[in-house]
């Protein structure tokens, strides 16, 4: 498994990361993952055997249960691993119990580490933008749950452009700690990333921890173009669906990631995997699994790599639309 720095941090994660949205099986997850702790036990087990050092869960995954199993599973292991999770979704009925005011980072911290059995979070990320609290009071928080020794680095999911870079200035400006990765859906048929936030993320030497990389299993070969969703996946059940893209831009990736998977003597979900991990700013790719066998194929993900050739091709498969103001920048006008 090789190992890469975290964004522009001093410590190295695997360029693996497991997610654990499949542990626990409640309410809005139950239909992603019922894996219990015995499952998880032997997902986790396998996974540091084949090298992963870095675990990604969130407050809110089963209502704090991925956290319970996650860290139960874990157990004396935890001082080798580098353990992520997050902040910022409703996690009780009250007015308070949600958002990134100073109250509810401190009241989620004191939760998760109660939850996952450990007295430090590696990587604390905040779920997604809130839009009603100041983030001086969410970045300040952050801070001073680093200084506390309760939290090791900051993050974030799920921001705009204009969200992430305002954040980075304010804390630039106020002597705050900065985040120092972006969590944010990437797949090879979701590549919006790419038009602002990679950039940005090279720009500001952030590490990118792509989310739901087979877009919710529909890049590993088992839905096919005409044929029936398989039973008991995730992405047959509507409800779960809530990745949307161009399903016929979807189904010409398949056939090319097949044709390149049979060339490597690997499988769909490995080589759609493989071409993240080659893509710019990305540090670790968070791959989910509900089984023991999905997991070992995915932990195969990087034990290859994909041609130049290869790579270009599935890039002009899945070109992200061209929005203004990039097809004018792109168009060379502005030249020097
Ligand atoms: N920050 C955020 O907002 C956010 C959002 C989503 C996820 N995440 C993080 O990202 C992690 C991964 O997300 P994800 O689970 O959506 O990732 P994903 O890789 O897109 O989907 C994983 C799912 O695909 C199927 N699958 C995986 N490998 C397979 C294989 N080799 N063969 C056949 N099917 C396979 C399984 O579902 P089925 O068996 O049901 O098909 C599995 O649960 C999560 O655990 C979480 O840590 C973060």
């Amino acid at each position: 498994m090789n190992l890469r720095f975290l964004g522009n941090t001093g410590i190295k994660v695997s360029e693996i990361c497991l997610g654990t949205m499949t542990f626990g099986g409640q309410g809005f997850w139950e239909n992603i993952g019922k894996v219990d702790q015995q499952g998880a036990n032997k997902l986790v087990a396998m996974a540091l055997e084949a090298g992963v050092n870095f675990f990604d869960t969130a407050d809110v995954y089963s209502q704090g249960i991925s956290e319970e199993i996650l860290g139960k599973a874990l157990g004396d292991r935890r001082k080798d691993i580098i353990l992520a999770t997050k902040v910022r979704g409703r996690t009780g009925p009250g007015p308070n119990d949600l958002g990134l005011s100073r109250r509810h980072i401190i009241e989620g911290c004191n939760a998760s580490l109660r939850r996952l059995g450990t007295d430090y979070i590696d990587l604390y990320q905040v779920h997604s933008f809130d839009p009603v609290t100041p983030l001086e009071e969410t970045l300040d928080t952050l801070s001073d749950l680093i200084h506390q020794g309760k939290v090791r680095y900051i993050g974030c999911s799920n921001f705009a452009g204009w969200q992430l870079m305002k954040a980075l200035a304010i804390s630039t400006a106020n002597g705050l700690e900065r985040f120092v990765t972006l969590q944010a859906y990437y797949s090879l048929v979701g590549r919006d990333l790419e038009l602002d936030l990679v950039p940005l993320c090279q720009d500001q030497k952030l590490g990118i921890l792509p989310w739901s990389p087979l877009a919710g299993g529909f890049l590993t070969g088992k839905f096919r173009r005409g044929q029936k969703p398989p039973a008991g996946a995730r992405r047959s059940a509507s409800e779960s669906q809530f990745i949307k893209f161009d399903e016929n831009m979807g189904y010409a990736v398949i056939d090319e990631l097949e044709k390149i998977a049979e060339a490597h003597n690997a499988s769909i979900a490995q080589a759609a995997l493989n071409y993240l991990l080659r893509k710019p700013a990305v540090t670790s790719v968070i791959i989910g699994a509900r089984n023991p066998d999905q997991l070992s194929d995915n932990l195969k993900a990087g034990d290859w790599e994909m041609t130049t050739e290869e790579i270009a091709c599935l890039d002009e498969l899945s070109k992200p639309p061209r929005l203004y103001p990039h097809w004018f920048l792109e168009s060379g006008r502005q030249n020097r």
